[in-house]
C-alpha cells in the first residue's frame, strides 16, 4: 500500500511521519481528477451494516451498483409485488456518500422469478410484462440512476439469442428495442447500456455485439453505451492487453457509443501466490489504462471490492481472491496498481508523435502506453483513427466526469499488433 512510512531518523530514532496525513489519496479522488468514475458492486444491506466494509466502499469509490438486488427475481418476486427494500437501502447508501449509481439490470436470462418463467404467455402479454416492469423500476428511481444496464447478456455461449423469457416470445432483437424504448420513456436522462461478457477484446462475441448494437443505433433505439463486464482470470498483462481493450473500445466509439467497464474482477487459483497477485495487479492496471486512454470510457466498476464478498468462489470452486482488497479489507497489489495508474500523469491516445513506422515499432517494443499502437481493423495502420462519427460521440452524463476531447491521430502504416487470447470468465 502507498502509505507514507514513518522514516527512521539518526541512530534509528523514529522521526515524524513524512506527511501530516499518512493516508493515501482515495481512488475516487484521483479518478475524478481524470474524468472517471470508479465504482464497486454493493453486496447487500447486511454487508453495508459492517462499518469496515461501508467505510472502505465510501472512501474509495464514487459509483455503486447493486450486485443482485435490482434483478427481476429479487425486486419483482410476484406478478404484482415489488420488493425494493434492499435496492432502496443500497441506493440511499450511495447517495449519502456522493456516489453515482448504475442500475443492473432490466432483462436477463438469469435470476428471474419463477412466475416469469411460467406461462405460456402470448407475445403481447410478454411485451406488457417487460414494459410494465421497466416503467415501474426505472420510474421509481428516475433521476437517481446515472446508467442502466437495460439488457444483460442477450446472447448465449454460441452467440445465439439466449434462452430468456423475451427472445422466444417477443422475438430477437425486437425485445431489445422495446426494452430500451421503455427505459428511455421512464427516465429520459439515464444513460442506457447493453451489458455483456467477452465484449472488451477482439473476438467473435465482440463482433456479434457490435453488429447487435449497430442495429439498435440504425433503428433509432435509445442506446448510449455498451457495458464491458470484464470478468477475467489472472495472467501477466502488458501493454498488449491494454491495446486490445482500447482498440475494442474505439470500435464502439466509432458507432457513437460510450463504454463502461461494469463488472471487473480478476480470479486467481487458490491459494494466491505473490506472483499471482502481481499478475492480477497487471490486469487491473492495463484495464484501467485502456479506459483512461479511450475517449468514450469514463466508468470503471468492479464486481465488489473485497474478497470477503465476491461471486468468484461460488462460480469457480478453487478460484477467488479476485478483488483489490483482501478479506480483511487490506489493500492488495491490485489496489496499488489502480492507485498508481490513476496517479500517473495523463497520456493522450495519439500516434501523431511517431515520426516513422520504425519509431512506432520501437514504442511497441517498449510497451509505451503513452502512445499506444493499435490495429483494430487489421489494416496495418498503427493507430485507430478516431474519425468515425465524430460529433456523434455521446457525451457522458455521469456527474463529475469531463470527457476528454477526441485526439485526431495519424495513420502510420506498420505491422499489425499481435492479438493474444484473453482467458475470461463467462457470466
Ligand atoms: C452474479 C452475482 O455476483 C452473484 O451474487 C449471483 O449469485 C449471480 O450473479 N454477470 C452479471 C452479474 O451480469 O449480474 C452476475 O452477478 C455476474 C455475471
Amino acid at each position: 500500500m502507498l502509505l507514507a512510512a514513518a522514516a527512521a531518523g539518526p541512530a534509528g530514532l523514529p522521526t515524524a511521519p513524512a506527511t501530516a496525513d499518512a493516508s493515501p489519496v482515495p481512488l475516487r479522488e484521483l479518478a475524478a481528477a481524470r474524468g472517471l468514475r470508479i465504482g464497486a458492486a454493493l453486496a447487500d444491506p447486511v454487508a453495508l451494516a459492517d462499518p469496515g466494509y461501508a467505510d472502505t466502499l465510501a472512501r474509495e469509490f464514487d459509483m455503486g451498483v447493486s450486485e443482485n438486488d435490482m434483478k427481476w427475481g429479487l425486486i419483482h418476486p410476484a406478478p404484482t409485488t415489488y420488493d425494493t427494500a434492499a435496492a432502496d437501502a443500497e441506493l440511499a447508501f450511495a447517495e449519502a456518500h456522493q456516489m453515482a449509481y448504475r442500475g443492473h439490470n432490466l432483462a436477463w436470462h438469469n435470476q428471474n422469478p419463477p412466475w416469469l418463467l411460467a406461462g405460456p404467455f402470448m407475445r403481447d402479454e410478454r411485451i406488457a410484462q417487460l414494459r410494465d416492469h421497466i416503467h415501474a423500476v426505472v420510474g421509481r428511481y428516475r433521476g437517481r440512476i446515472a446508467q442502466w444496464d437495460v439488457v444483460n447478456e442477450a446472447l448465449d455461449g454460441v452467440l445465439d439469442p439466449a434462452h430468456d423469457p423475451w427472445s422466444t416470445s417477443i422475438g430477437f432483437p425486437d425485445y431489445l428495442d422495446i426494452a430500451f424504448r421503455a427505459a428511455h420513456e421512464a427516465d429520459p436522462d439515464a444513460r442506457l447500456y447493453y451489458n455483456d461478457y467477452l465484449d472488451d477484446i477482439p473476438g467473435p462475441r465482440t463482433d456479434r455485439i457490435l453488429e447487435l448494437v449497430a442495429g439498435l443505433r440504425a433503428r433509432g433505439v435509445p442506446i448510449d453505451g455498451v457495458g464491458l463486464q470484464t470478468h477475467t482470470v489472472s495472467r501477466p498483462c502488458d501493454s498488449s492487453c491494454a491495446n486490445e481493450q482500447l482498440a475494442t473500445m474505439l470500435r464502439y466509439h466509432r458507432l457513437g457509443l460510450e463504454v463502461a467497464i461494469t463488472e471487473l474482477d480478476v480470479a486467481i487459483p487458490l491459494p494466491a501466490t505473490p506472483t499471482d497477485l502481481a499478475e492480477q495487479a497487471s490486469v487491473y492496471r492495463t484495464t484501467l489504462q485502456a479506459c483512461l486512454l479511450a475517449p468514450n470510457c469514463h466508468t470503471v466498476v468492479l464486481w465488489g471490492f473485497t474478497d470477503a464478498h465476491s461471486w468468484i468462489p461460488s462460480l469457480r470452486p478453487g478460484y477467488g481472491a479476485a478483488l483489490p482488497f483482501d478479506e480483511n479489507l487490506d489493500p492488495k497489489p491490485a489496489y496499488d496498481a489502480l492507485h498508481a495508474t490513476l496517479d500517473a500523469p495523463p497520456t493522450a491516445p495519439t500516434c501523431a508523435s511517431y515520426a516513422s513506422p520504425a519509431d512506432a515499432q520501437a514504442a511497441l517494443a517498449r510497451g509505451d502506453l503513452g502512445t499506444p499502437l493499435l490495429d483494430p481493423d487489421g489494416d496495418g495502420r498503427a493507430c485507430a483513427p478516431i474519425d468515425g462519427p465524430g460529433p456523434s460521440v455521446v457525451p457522458t452524463s455521469v456527474p463529475g466526469s469531463t470527457p476528454p476531447a477526441s485526439t485526431p491521430v495519424a495513420s502510420t502504416p506498420v505491422a499489425a499488433t499481435p492479438v493474444s487470447a484473453t482467458p475470461a470468465l463467462t457470466g
